[in-house]
């Protein structure tokens, strides 16, 4: 080996990058275009298929003129329930990783409908524009059945749900006495909370590009999804594929809020078609079809609370009841919120499903927290003010110091913290508590506030980390990045570890031949990921420093891992920064070619047990709102949000910022509007289902409280993903009150309810 000696003093910008604003590292790419999402992968010999979907809600396809549409030159053929063969998955037991309980739905397998917009048949041709031709020719026939679709009828015919999927909890037991300590309250407040469904609607439709590879089974399959392994599972199980055979690869996704957890239709038909015609294939969804993929379930809320002179709160009462398919129990955390976020001795909490003729719900971005805390949080500002409390210091009041739900101590909590600096930004002293006594001109003026909590995960995953002579690091994990920054925070946390720049760390993920990882969602990939990537660099690191003792006379000789640090290219000694060693020259002298290392993370069990996780948040909004027209703008937001260690402010500040568009969304213009006659939601397209635009945005301000957790992960992060949507839209609905004096408790808070 050669001689190392002393390094030259290092001018680097340094390398300590975790919390820094990194812009996107994939920032490029994307306005370029040279990120490709599913339905870009412009492989050769290319065939369309397009997706005849079900006009009916319930009952049979009787017969499929499927001759009539192939005999137009071009189209290959007709994929429905007749003559799919019967394939491996048709064991029942089959479940995805975010499958709840029940029985997937099973695309082409028989002639039942189970809801409209179910997929009957694919037209595979040529080109898209002859699938698409030939799909609208498609007769298919049908005896349909009577179907259900209203939640509304189905009231008395709730049940409770077991446990199903990850992360859902059934509400705890009722603790004290809720009913007689409402009774007693000084203050009471009941009422019913709506939301319709409501549909995720990213911008990148779903699609597949299955690549045939012309090596026996092989196949390259190119899936918008949030999670490459849970869709290689999926594949593998039902079409008898091995990983090899089925490589699923998802480098970009266009966002994706719950629609993506679990593996869509269009990816098993589209690896359906290319095996049968050993070809490759693409199917992409409409937008009219992607009304049909899963919803954020219509729910009614009923919520009962009860306060003592002081506004104390003396007692909760939260219910739910959602719908669910006919072959599955979507399940969410819906009301368990309610005896977390407050302190209170009486609490009974209810969660019931329905079951109507619709496709099953799908998580949908804070699923359950989001629409639970716009009940919750439009009651508490219901009771503040039959209480005569300010919204605020009502919150204060009722502050939980301890999860009462779980018994535990909060690892951390910073949401009184969130209160406080959120209206200090916002200016929540200047509020006249009465409704409807600020105004400007024709506007009338409103405040509102609420808050938010959600869960702070991690899950398992592995990482792996590869160093080469050149001093270039590829770290890779099997993740995704729905627009989050997930490649942006990885890079960050790699490159800090090893004491690398930026520039010289490549982050890989969304590939199933990379190291394991769960899917991208419930706020935990920041946790998980970035837990398994620290680890994997933390062992490279110390495979590094095992080869710096070895050289002659190693400055380093005898210091454990933790006596020494990865900082500007070096490793050197925390006592003697002097005692150094140049990472390039240590490859350089060991003649490796690269230094690689893995790690597995989870979860350490032990040191969380004893506390109850969560990030929290507390938002404050200013609506004008039209005296004659009812119209609502929402002029002013300020959204303080405590999830831990941030380890990107830009990146995190842009959740947030997302995460306020879509409250705003929620409050104002969001449903998916069921007609039960035909039992189809009508509004399927983004002409009528509405969202925000630009012009309904105006400023909004995201302060990032500080926060340490040392319990949560090793990076102390919580995840930000979620939390900042949470409470926005009943702090909309709580200032349309404020300016208006006008309640609203279904969603959205459109202007006929104003008027
Ligand atoms: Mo999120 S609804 O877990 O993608």
């Amino acid at each position: 080996m050669k001689q190392t000696i002393a390094a030259p003093p290092v001018i680097r910008l340094g390398t300590d990058y975790i919390g820094k604003p990194v812009s996107r590292v994939e920032g490029l790419a994307k306005v370029t275009g040279a990120a490709k999402y599913a339905a870009e992968f412009n492989v050769p010999d290319l065939l369309y298929g397009y997706v005849v979907s079900s006009p009916i809600a319930k009952g049979k396809i009787t017969k499929i003129h499927a001759d009539e549409v192939l005999a137009l030159p071009g189209v290959l053929q007709v994929f429905s329930h007749e003559n799919v063969p019967s394939l491996a998955w048709f064991d029942r037991s089959y479940k995805d990783d975010l499958a709840p309980g029940g029985s997937p739905f099973r695309p082409l397998h028989a002639a039942e409908i189970l809801f409209s917009q179910q997929p009957v048949a694919l037209v595979v041709a040529e080109t898209f524009e002859l699938a698409r031709y030939a799909a609208s020719l498609l007769r298919v026939e049908y005896a349909a059945e009577a179907h259900e679709t209203d939640i509304e009828k189905k009231r008395d015919d709730g049940y409770e749900p077991g446990r199903g999927k990850t992360g859902f909890m059934p509400p705890p037991k009722p603790r004290g006495n809720p009913n007689e300590a409402y009774k007693n309250a000084a203050h009471q407040h009941e009422a019913e909370y709506i939301h319709l469904a409501q549909h995720n609607n990213p911008l990148e439709n779903f699609a597949t590009t299955v690549e045939w590879l012309g090596e026996g089974k092989k196949l390259n399959i190119f899936d918008k999804t949030q999670g490459a392994m849970n869709v290689q599972q999926y594949l593998t199980k039902i079409f008898g594929l091995s990983k090899e055979e089925a490589r699923v690869i998802s480098k970009f996704t266009g966002g994706a809020f719950g629609a993506g957890l679990r593996p869509q239709y269009q990816v098993f038909l589209a690896v359906l078609a290319a095996l049968a015609l050993e070809r490759s294939v693409r199917v992409s969804l409409t937008r009219q079809q992607m009304f049909s993929l899963g919803h954020r379930p219509h729910t009614l809320q009923y919520l009962k609370l009860g306060a003592n002179e002081n506004g104390g709160l003396e007692a909760v009462h939260h219910a739910a009841l959602a719908e669910t398919s006919q072959f599955e129990d979507f399940t969410e955390v819906v009301v368990n919120w309610s005896g977390l976020l407050y302190q209170c001795e009486n609490v009974k909490l209810d969660y019931q499903l329905t079951k109507i003729d619709a496709n099953s719900p799908i998580d949908m971005r804070a699923p359950g927290a989001a629409t639970g805390s716009f009940a919750l949080e439009s009651a508490m500002d219901e009771l503040a003010y039959k209480a005569g409390v300010d919204p605020l210091d009502f919150r204060l009041l009722n502050y939980a110091e301890r999860d009462q739900n779980m018994k535990k101590e909060f690892s951390s909590k910073k949401l009184r913290e969130c209160y406080h600096q959120g209206a200090a930004r916002f200016g929540w002293e200047k509020r006249n508590p009465t409704p409807r006594s600020m105004r400007d001109g024709n506007w009338l003026i409103g405040y509102g506030m609420a808050t938010g909590c959600w869960d702070a995960t991690q899950q398992k995953a592995a990482a792996k980390a590869s160093l080469t002579a050149a001093g270039h690091l590829m770290v890779s994990s099997a993740s995704n990045d729905i627009g989050t920054g997930t490649y942006t925070i990885m890079t960050q946390i790699a490159a800090q570890t090893l004491g690398l720049p930026l520039e010289a760390v490549t982050f890989r993920l969304g590939d199933t031949e990379l190291p394991e990882a769960p899917v991208q969602g419930g706020s935990w990939t920041a946790a998980s990921v970035g837990t398994a990537v620290q680890a994997a660099c933390q062992a490279l690191g110390n495979k590094l420093l095992k080869l710096a003792q070895q050289l002659a006379d190693s400055p380093l000789q005898g210091a454990a891992f933790e006596d020494v640090q990865f900082v500007d290219g070096v490793i050197r000694l925390n006592e003697d920064i002097s005692r150094r060693v140049v990472i390039a020259d240590l490859l350089d002298a060991s003649g490796e070619e690269k230094v690689e290392a893995e790690a597995t993370t989870g979860p350490n069990m032990l040191k969380q047990q004893p506390y109850s996780m969560h990030s929290h948040n507390a938002v404050f909004v200013e609506v004008r709102v039209d005296e004659d027209l009812g119209t609502v703008h929402v002029t002013r937001v300020v959204n303080a949000v405590a999830a831990g260690r941030i380890l990107n402010p830009k990146t995190a500040r842009s959740q947030v910022l997302g995460s306020v568009v879509w409250g705003i969304g929620m409050a104002l213009m969001e449903e998916s509007i069921m007609d039960h006659g035909f039992g189809r939601y009508m509004n399927h397209n983004l002409a009528e289902y509405h969202i925000p635009v630009m012009a309904d945005i105006d400023t909004i301000d995201v302060v990032l409280v500080e926060e340490e957790d040392d319990i949560v992960n090793p990076l102390g992060v919580k995840g930000i993903g979620e939390i900042g949507f949470l409470g926005v839209a009943a702090a909309v609905a709580n200032a349309v009150f404020h300016a208006t004096g006008k309640r609203v408790r279904d969603l959205p808070v459109s202007l006929d309810k104003l008027l």
